[in-house]
């Protein structure tokens, strides 16, 4: 499928690709016929365990890309939803809805997302149980799974088995990217958005065609029919079609959708298998890092928070608003900032800061007052007294304001961050009950864990990943 902006030689060249890579992911025939008749299995026995309970339950249906075929085999989840009576109080939906998880599947834990549904297993598949009400209109949800539902039907009525294939292959395509996924660790896209994208561009080559040109923010809604209320830093916007108010693409950072504008034009120009292909794990040891700051002349710090017990997507939000707080501090207390970066493991956050000189100069520079204002007075008096901490001055600059220059007390970046720890505005379940005993330590006398290796590689290795390929 030739288009416009591709030579006739690349777009030969993406049709071999596509068409191999989409027979190496699709799902067997044998495999679609077994999550098919789990399908109908779980539904069965779900409603089997709501007659035997006595529970309101409407109806128990799969949604999501299982029941669609439009799942990357090794990552499959079966999202089963059990649909409750809009009355039916909350309290008691959360009840019903893990009584009947625990009726179906094995291995089952309790899991919360905005609301707690239960995740287990079903044979060989995992299973998540999620609870919700059975609403006439999913404009006006009443938990926030209930539009899942109209989703199903609105994408099993449009659906053909070639957009079916082509939404596996542009999942794939955002995979390899590190892109696909709305989770808050990763801001990329969700699969609904995906499937949403390949129904209204017809493939990922037309999808690609157009990214390619994508001007951030991207507008995509229609004209006039804009979800409301946008943040400041959307990145695309695209209405849900069952509920034109919401935005289906809010948790995709700019940073990775400008990364699927900048991968659309490279893959259109140099289509290969490679695309494709899951993404090679480079070693990258302690060592490489410290040679990488050494060659450098830079020097990392980095700060651990002992985790608190909250998950990934409560949890991500906060670390990140917490390196955005300790990144600008640094700035604001005289530090060349170079980057920074963050990963968890069970027990910790780890947020590491590459910094261009451990130390900050000694002097610091404080404004004063323009001349001829009142406030002058008070400043003189302060910085003219015999015993004020005055390295020079004060006197007067190029402006005609005041100014004096004073010795910073503390010029390493750890005593810095130390110090101001306590007035940082962190993550609300981040903040340290003693923020005056935060962990803040050199690079070099860190433990070499594996969450740090992963921040690291993050930190000092920013690189398109296509640029290097073979
Ligand atoms: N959903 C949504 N918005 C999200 C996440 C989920 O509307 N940010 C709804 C969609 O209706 C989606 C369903 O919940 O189809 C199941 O979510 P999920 O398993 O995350 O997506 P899938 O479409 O099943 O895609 P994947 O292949 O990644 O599982
Ligand atoms: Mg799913």
């Amino acid at each position: 499928m030739s288009g416009p902006g591709m030579t006739p030689e690349a777009a030969r060249a993406a049709d071999r690709v596509e068409a191999s890579a989409a027979a190496r992911i699709a799902p067997s025939a044998e495999f679609l016929d077994r999550v098919a008749r789990v399908r109908v299995e779980l539904v069965r026995t779900v409603e089997e365990a709501a007659r035997a309970r006595g529970s309101p339950l409407v109806r128990a249906l799969v949604a999501g890309s299982a029941a669609r075929g439009t799942f990357l085999s090794d990552r499959l989840d079966i999202d089963l939803f059990l649909l409750f009576p809009p009355d039916l109080p909350r309290e008691r939906l959360r009840e019903e809805g893990l009584a009947l998880g625990h009726a179906v599947l094995t291995e089952p834990r309790v899991r919360y997302a905005e609301h707690p549904y239960l995740r287990g297993r079903y044979e060989l598949f995992e299973v998540d149980a999620v609870p919700g009400y059975a609403v006439d209109d999913p404009s006006r949800p009443l938990s926030p799974v209930d539009r899942t539902p109209f989703h199903q039907a609105y994408l099993a009525e449009r659906e053909t088995p070639e957009l079916v294939t082509e939404v596996r292959l542009t999942k794939q395509f955002l995979r390899r990217l590190g892109i696909y996924g709305s989770e808050a660790k990763t801001e990329g896209l969700s699969g609904y958005l995906v499937e949403l994208l390949v129904l209204r561009f017809g493939s990922l080559r037309t999808l690609l065609l157009a990214a390619r040109h994508w001007r951030i923010p991207v507008r995509l809604a229609e004209a006039g029919r804009e979800p409301p209320r946008l943040p400041e830093e959307v990145a695309l916007i695209l209405a849900d079609p069952v509920d034109p108010n919401r935005n289906v693409a809010s948790a995709l950072s700019r940073r990775n959708l400008a990364t699927l504008v900048l991968a659309a034009g490279a893959y259109l120009d140099a289509p290969s298998e490679a695309w494709f292909e899951p993404r090679p794990v480079r070693p990258f040891s302690r060592a490489d890092a410290e040679a990488l700051v050494r060659e450098r002349d830079s020097h990392v710090t980095v700060v651990a928070l002992p985790r608190p017990d909250l998950v990934d997507d409560t949890l991500f939000p906060q670390v990140r608003k917490a390196e955005r707080a300790i990144a600008q501090e640094l700035g604001r207390s005289g530090f060349e900032l170079l980057g920074s970066s963050a990963a968890t493991d069970p027990a910790h956050v780890y947020l590491l800061f590459e910094v261009a000189h451990r130390n900050r100069a000694a002097v610091r520079r404080q404004d004063g007052p323009p001349a001829g204002i009142d406030r002058v007075g008070q400043f003189l008096d302060k910085w003219s007294a015999k015993d004020a901490p005055v390295l020079q001055g004060p006197y007067v600059r190029e402006d005609g304001s005041l100014g004096v220059e004073t010795r910073v007390a503390e010029r390493h970046v750890e005593g810095v961050l130390r110090a101001v720890f306590p007035r940082l505005s962190l993550g609300k379940d981040l903040t340290p009950a003693d923020p005056t005993a935060t962990d803040i330590r050199s690079l070099r006398e860190t433990p070499e864990v594996p969450a740090i290796a992963d921040a690291l590689r993050v930190l000092l290795g920013k690189r398109l990943p296509w640029l290097d390929r073979a």
